[in-house]
Parts: C-alpha cells; structure tokens; sequence
C-alpha cells in the first residue's frame, strides 16, 4: 500500500481529467478536483466519494494568478500539502493561420502554458518542503504539429519543454516531472472538433480508428491509468519524459 497523498487535477470537471481524479482517488490520494466553475465539479467529486474516495471541488481559473494562489492555499489547508499535480486543463482554439486571431492564440497559451506555470510554482513549494512530488503535464501528439491548430500545437509542444526543465530543475528534492501526449481521446474536446470538421461525432471516430494501429479511439481511462503509474511511488525513477498514448508509435 502507498502512502495516501493530496493531488490536484486541473480542468477536472468532466473528460480526461475527471477521469484522472477518479482514478487517482482510487489510488488512495486525496483528491482536488479543479475547474472553471466550482458548480461543475460536483459530478466528479460525487462519483469519487461514492466510491469510497476523498475529493473536494475547487473553482479557479488556472490562468489567473491570483486565483491559483488562493486555490492551491485551500487544497492545502482543507487536504493538506499537495504534492501530486496533474496540469491537464485545456482548451481550443482551432482555425487555420491566416484566420486565427491574436486572441485565439492567446486564450491557447494563457490556459495551456501560463496555467501550467502559475500551478507547478505554487504547487513546488509544497513538494520541495515535503521532499516529495509528482508532476504530470498533459502535452499531445498535436505537439508534432496538427492542421488548425498552430496555436494549440506550439502550446502543447511548449509542455514538453516545460516538463524537461521542471524534472530537470526539481528533481533533487524528490520530483520527478513528466508528460503524456494523449491521441484521439473520446470527450467533449473531440467532439468539438467533429463539429468544426463538419461530421458527426460517430462517423469522426470511426474514421478516426481506421487510422490508428490498435483500431480504436482511446477513452479518458486510457489517460488516466498512465498518469496513475506515473504518479505513484514506483515511478520515482521515470522523470523528464514524454509518453505518447495513442494507440500506436509516434515518433
Ligand atoms: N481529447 C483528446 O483527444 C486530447 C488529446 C490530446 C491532449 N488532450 C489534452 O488533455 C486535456 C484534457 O482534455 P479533454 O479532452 O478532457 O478536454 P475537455 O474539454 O473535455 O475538458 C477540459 C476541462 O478543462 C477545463 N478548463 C478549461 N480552461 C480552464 C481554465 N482556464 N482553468 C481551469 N479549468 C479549465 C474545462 O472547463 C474542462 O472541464 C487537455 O489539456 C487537452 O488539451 C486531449
């Protein structure tokens, strides 16, 4: 059995995230489940403690200083130090480069990397006093670059980088730092994106497994249960990478 911790999911209200914190808690952690609208995460905080687990709901902006401070504060002191952090908040902005806006760009980066480095500094000077952490950024196999979205590609590149310089930066106070670069995940995302292609959202994923090696989409589960490994105590020695999940190799 290992030790019982305090995580933090950002942006885990519903899809990978509220997948995460499920399976996190059943992991033992206690969990906060962080988004937007503090309303939005009762589902998964419910799902959680009827299964047994411990989960509080907490409602910040990840891109606002301000308020990760006072969020990350309240997790401390309702749960205790945080020492495991999943930055898995995210939105699109998709459009191809001569109609996207400055605006589009900036909503991107501000949620993906800033929120990204507004909670690992709060969340690290917990960790670095307890000389323990997980770190896992979500990152995606956009990263290698994907039509429509220049701007969500660059970010997600952009978390890689991130990652290797936190491991590289934390790891002597007991913090190992990685990332997982999801594929076709089915949730509210692709969905999305089905939508701005113009197809329905069956007819998207079938085509969409067609075209990966183990002939499926994969499902917040598929995630959530790397990020566990990844986060637990065994994974002390695994620091700096990025792991694909998609079904099938990408460079
Ligand atoms: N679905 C996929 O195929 C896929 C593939 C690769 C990577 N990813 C990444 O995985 C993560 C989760 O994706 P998902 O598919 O579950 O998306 P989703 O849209 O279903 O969920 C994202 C969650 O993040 C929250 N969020 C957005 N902005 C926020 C902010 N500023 N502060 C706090 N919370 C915020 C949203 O409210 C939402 O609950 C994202 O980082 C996404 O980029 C997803």
């Amino acid at each position: 059995m290992s030790t019982q911790r305090v995580a933090i999911v950002t942006g885990a209200a519903r899809g990978i995230g509220a997948a995460t914190a499920q399976r996190l808690a059943a992991d033992g952690h206690a969990v906060a489940v962080l988004d937007l609208d503090e309303s939005a995460c009762a589902g998964a905080v419910e799902t959680i403690t009827a299964a047994g687990g411990r989960a509080i709901a907490v409602g910040c902006d990840v891109a606002d200083a301000e308020q990760v401070e006072q969020a990350v504060a309240r997790v401390a002191e309702e749960l205790g130090a945080p020492t495991i952090l999943v930055n898995n908040a995210g939105i699109i902005r998709d459009n191809l480069l001569f109609k996207m806006t400055e605006d589009d760009w900036d909503a991107v980066m501000n949620v993906h990397l800033k929120g990204a480095f507004l909670m690992t500094k709060a969340v690290q000077a917990f960790q670095t006093k307890e000389k323990y952490g997980r770190i896992v950024n979500l990152s995606s196999s956009s990263a290698q670059g994907n039509r429509g979205q220049a701007n969500y590609s660059a970010a997600k590149a952009g978390m890689q980088g991130f990652t290797k310089t936190l491991a590289l930066e934390l790891g002597k106070f007991g913090i190992t730092a990685n990332a997982v670069a999801p594929g076709f995940i089915q949730t509210d995302m692709t969905a999305a994106t089905a939508e701005r292609i113009g197809m329905s959202f069956e007819d998207f994923i079938e085509a969409s497994a067609k075209a990966i090696p183990v002939q499926r989409v994969g499902q917040p589960a598929d995630i959530a249960a790397t990020i566990s490994f990844l986060c637990s105590e065994e994974a002390g020695f695994v620091s700096g990478q990025v792991i694909y999940v998609a079904g099938g190799p990408l460079d």
